[in-house]
């Protein structure tokens, strides 16, 4: 009896709590608000959550005046969603963290969520390329912790990649697949590997692409224009601007380290100087392009 009900409250889930209000966290929670979750939105920088709340009131704004949604679901999908800098607020039934591309913020903020939350409640990460293993062992509790890998912008992806460790239990993996379906997402399981499936295979695009600048074969603005007229939706160049040249730094860093420092994979110097040079793409004003 006492497992039913376990098993029972495991499948339930109606709070979510997304924390990182950035490019990814944003339209996480706002596709969160949009399928009837209640939702809260977490960010530890002021200025971001408002940046956030601005861009789902607009987005719903657009969506309403396309006729895509009802002025009374406008209206419904803003209340559901709540905005905080305070963590003591993040208590949910699923936490979906978007925060920085850095093991140890990650595990710092699930152990202090593990403090606070139930322990039915369900932790997963939105890393693009660290070890989902890695993070659960070095967690205070490993058992609920699981990859949710949305794809950017996660108000129009389809694609959900969840990402088991290697004790994940079936009953999360359903409720998460449930949770994707209420979302109008395709969830696909895989198991944790450098890079999951998409961005181990996307790696080449954006490399190759890169090598070719490197060595002055092409310009990222024909490589862009090449790739989209052969059918892509995006260039690479553009799609790096898009993701965020630190995130997509980092996430070629650690397939690299983690495959064992293949010279196909070596990350770009070209790269590493816009990370340095702070031009991190849309969200900072300049990329490969300026906006
Ligand atoms: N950008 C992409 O295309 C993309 C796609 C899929 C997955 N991801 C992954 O999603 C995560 C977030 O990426 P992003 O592009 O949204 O990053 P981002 O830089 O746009 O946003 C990160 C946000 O996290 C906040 N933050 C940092 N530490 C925090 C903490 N301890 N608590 C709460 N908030 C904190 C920052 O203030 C910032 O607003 C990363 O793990 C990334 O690998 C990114």
């Amino acid at each position: 009896m006492v497992l039913i009900t376990y098993l029972a409250a495991m499948n339930k889930v109606n709070t979510i709590c997304v924390c990182g209000a950035g490019t990814m966290g944003s339209g996480i929670a706002q596709i969160a608000a949009q399928s009837d979750f209640t939702t809260i939105l977490f960010d530890i920088n002021e200025d971001v959550l408002s940046k956030a709340k601005f861009a789902i009131e607009t987005s719903l704004q657009k969506l309403q005046e396309k006729g895509k949604i009802t002025q009374e679901q406008q209206i419904a999908f803003l209340k559901n969603i709540s905005f905080t800098s305070k963590i003591i607020d993040c208590k949910a039934d699923l936490i979906i963290e978007a925060i920085i591309e850095k093991q140890e913020a990650k595990v710092s903020l699930f152990n202090q969520l593990i403090q606070i939350n139930s322990t039915n409640t369900i932790f997963a990460t939105n890393t693009s390329s660290i070890s989902i293993n890695a993070i659960a062992n070095a967690c205070t509790n490993s058992t609920n912790i699981i990859g949710m890998h949305f794809f950017n912008p996660a108000t129009i992806m389809k694609l959900v990649e969840i990402v088991k460790t290697n004790t994940t239990n079936n009953k999360i993996i359903e409720t998460l697949m449930s949770v994707c379906k209420q979302m109008n997402k395709v969830a696909v399981v895989c198991k944790d590997s450098p890079g999951f499936i998409v961005n181990r295979v996307a790696r080449h695009y954006y490399l190759e692409a890169l090598t070719l600048v490197e060595k002055r074969f092409a310009t990222y603005e024909n490589i862009d224009t090449i790739m989209e007229a052969s059918g892509f939706k995006m260039g690479p160049f553009k799609l790096m601007d898009l993701i965020g040249m630190d995130i997509n730094f980092s996430v070629s860093n650690i397939v690299w380290n983690d495959l064992g420092k293949p010279e196909r994979l070596k990350p770009s110097a070209i790269q590493q100087q816009k990370v340095e040079a702070g031009e991190l793409g849309r969200k900072s004003g300049k990329g490969f392009y300026t906006y």
